[in-house]
């Protein structure tokens, strides 16, 4: 029988320049273009089986092994430190992790700051490393209304071009992290089927364009 490798792709704009990767390294599956809703693709002459997920899930998927390897945004591996490898760098999906507020914010260091974010973890580790003390406002989108209605002092959020802060009068006051996708790896896979997803990792290395 033919060993797949199982690959858990990011749904979306990042996916479909993640699968571009894929193919152009040597892993296609036509079907995955056509258009219609199906979320599971195989290629059985390329070994390999693509499905769509939500970005935020790959990681599950990869760590209890449904997928042997997928791309993930550093956000999301930050965030909840899945028990999987990291493999590689693909360059693609930039962004930042930033603090950002009203551009007329002061920090008072007397109060305790009030932070919205969906990202609680990397909030809680960056200003405890600080040693400052915080509550985190937990919220699951659209974070940038909360310092407007006064919901928190700071929010801390992905900025990719600073859209979304400039037409609401916000701006960056801290970088915490940059972000991009990487690839990553079941770690039993990453075991039994060790040549293929070294093949994989790089073929697909000599797909990414540096752009720093
Ligand atoms: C992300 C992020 C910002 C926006 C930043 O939101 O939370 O809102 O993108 O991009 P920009 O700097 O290019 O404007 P996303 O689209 O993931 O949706 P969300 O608001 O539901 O988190």
């Amino acid at each position: 029988m033919k060993d797949f490798i199982n690959i858990a792709l990011p749904k979306g704009r990042l996916g479909e320049k993640v699968y571009d990767m894929f193919e152009r390294a040597g892993y296609p599956c036509p079907s995955i273009r056509e258009n219609n809703r199906k979320l599971i693709f195989e290629n059985s002459d390329a070994c390999v089986r693509y499905f769509w997920v939500k970005p935020s899930d790959v990681a599950i998927y990869v760590e209890r092994g449904a997928a042997d390897i997928g791309v993930a945004g550093k956000d999301i591996l930050l965030e909840y430190e899945p028990d999987i490898y990291e493999l590689l760098d693909l360059d693609l999906g930039k962004c930042r992790m930033a603090v950002a507020s009203k551009s007329d914010f002061r920090d008072n260091t007397d109060k305790t700051l009030r932070v919205a974010t969906k990202f609680v973890n990397i909030t809680k580790k960056y200003y405890a490393g600080k040693s400052r003390e915080i509550d985190v406002v937990k919220l699951n989108g659209s974070i940038e209304i909360a310092p407007i209605l006064g919901l928190s002092d700071v929010i801390v959020d992905i900025v990719e071009t600073g859209t979304t802060l400039k037409e609401n009068n916000l701006k960056v006051f801290e970088t915490i992290v940059p972000i991009s996708a990487r690839l990553i790896a079941n770690k039993s896979s990453y075991k039994f089927k060790a040549d293929k997803i070294a093949d994989i990792r790089e073929k697909l290395s000599k797909q990414v364009i540096k752009n720093d």
